[in-house]
C-alpha cells in the first residue's frame, strides 16, 4: 500500500519505543519483514540546540527504510526547525508526537499534553507540514483526559499531515485499561488520510481483529515486539493465510538474544552493549521455565565474553519448550 507517498510492503509497524527502538533493534525488527519503522522520539528543542547525541537517535541505516524520525516537542517554531534539521538525513516521514503521557515531557508541554489544546495541535501540523516536502505523519492519544483524538486527527488532516497513528488510551490511563478500538474505527470513519492502529496487540490474530474491527490501513505494535522481533513474521503470516505460526523456541530466542548482543558490542561498543543489552535480555528470556536465577547473576557481569558465555552455556541446556506468544 502506499502512505504519505511510500510504498509499504507489509501493513505492520514497529511502534516508537523510547530506549528500545534503536537502529539495531530496528535493522532485527526489518529482518522479520515489519513494513514501516519509527525511531524513538526525538526532542524538538535538543535538535534545535543543536545537540549531537539527540540528532545521533534520528540516524538510520538504509536497511530500515521505509522510515519515520519521530519528534517531540510543544512548540509549532521549535518542531518546525527540528523537522528541517532531520530533513537533512531524508527520513521516508517525520512523525509528530502527540502521545507520550511521561511527565518530563507533558510537564513541557509536550506529547499527550498537546492534547489539551486542539488549535494548537492544528498549528503544529500547519507549521512543520509547510517546513519540508517530507511527509508528516502525527501518533496521537485519545486525549488529556477527555476523548478529543477525532476532531484532533481532523485538524491535522486539514493541516496536510499525511496519515496518524492511533493509541486510543486517554493521558490519564497511561497504559492502564484497555485500549479502545472503538476510537480508532471512529477515526478511520471520519478521515481521508491513512490510519494506524495502535495499542495491546500482544499476539498474531490481535492484529486480525484490529484490523477488523477498526478498518485501519495498518497496524502498530510496540510492546509485543520487545525482545520479540518475531511478532512481525508471524503477524504477516497469519495476516496472509489466517493461520497461526508457531512461537519462537527458547533455542531460537536465545540464538538471537545473542546476535543482538554481538550487533550492539559492534555499534555502541562491548562496554555500553552490556548495561544497554539487560533489557533486551530480559525480554528475550521472558516466559523462559527457571530463567530468574540465571537472569539475576548475569546481569552482575559487565565483562561482555563472560556475559556472552554465560548465554551460550544456559541455551546449551534449555529445555525445549515454546513460550506462548
Ligand atoms: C518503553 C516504551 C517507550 C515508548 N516510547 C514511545 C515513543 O518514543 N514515542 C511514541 O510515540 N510512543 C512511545 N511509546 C508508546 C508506544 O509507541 C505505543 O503507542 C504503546 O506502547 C501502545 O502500543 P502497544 O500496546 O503495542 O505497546 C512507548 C511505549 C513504551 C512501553
Amino acid at each position: 500500500m502506499i502512505l504519505a507517498g511510500i510504498e509499504i510492503k507489509e501493513p505492520v509497524v514497529l511502534a516508537p519505543l523510547a530506549g528500545w527502538t534503536d537502529t539495531v533493534y530496528r535493522q532485527l525488527c526489518k529482518e522479520f519483514g515489519v513494513g514501516l519503522i519509527f525511531t524513538e522520539m526525538a526532542s524538538a528543542d535538543a535538535l534545535v540546540r543543536n545537540q549531537t547525541r539527540t540528532l545521533d537517535i534520528c540516524r538510520f541505516t538504509e536497511a530500515e527504510r521505509p522510515i519515520g524520525v519521530q519528534l517531540f516537542g510543544a512548540e509549532a517554531d521549535t518542531l518546525a526547525r527540528a523537522a528541517e534539521i532531520v530533513a537533512e538525513l531524508r527520513p521516508d516521514c517525520i512523525d509528530i508526537n502527540f502521545g507520550c503521557p511521561a511527565k518530563k515531557v507533558v510537564k513541557r508541554g509536550g506529547g499527550s499534553a498537546l492534547m489539551r489544546d486542539l488549535s494548537l495541535i492544528e498549528e503544529i501540523g500547519r507549521a512543520v507540514v509547510a517546513a519540508t516536502p517530507i511527509p508528516v505523519t502525527a501518533k496521537l492519544r485519545s486525549g488529556w483526559s477527555d476523548t478529543v483524538v477525532v476532531e484532533a486527527c481532523l485538524q491535522l488532516e486539514q493541516a496536510g499531515v499525511a496519515a496518524v497513528t492511533i493509541h486510543p488510551r486517554t493521558q490519564k490511563m497511561g497504559f492502564k485499561g484497555r485500549a479502545d478500538w472503538r476510537l480508532i474505527a471512529e477515526v478511520k470513519r471520519a478521515l481521508k488520510i491513512p490510519v494506524i492502529g495502535n495499542g495491546d496487540i500482544a499476539a498474531p490474530a490481535d492484529a486480525r481483529r484490529m484490523f477488523e474491527e477498526t478498518g485501519c490501513d495498518l497496524v502498530m505494535i510496540g510492546r509485543a515486539a520487545q525482545g520479540n522481533p518475531w511478532i512481525f513474521s508471524r503477524t504477516i503470516a497469519q495476516l496472509r493465510t489466517g493461520v497461526d505460526v508457531p512461537p519462537p523456541t527458547n533455542a531460537e530466542r536465545l540464538a538471537l538474544c545473542i546476535r543482538h548482543l554481538d550487533l550492539q558490542a559492534r555499534h555502541y561498543g562491548e562496554h555500553v552493549a552490556v548495561y544497554t543489552m539487560r533489557k533486551h535480555i530480559a525480554s528475550y528470556l521472558k516466559g523462559v521455565p527457571n530463567v530468574a536465577e540465571f537472569r539475576d547473576q548475569l546481569f552482575r557481569k559487565n565483562d561482555i565474553g563472560e556475559v556472552r558465555a554465560d548465554l551460550l552455556a544456559f541455551a546449551d541446556n534449555l529445555e525445549e519448550t515454546t513460550v506462548n506468544a
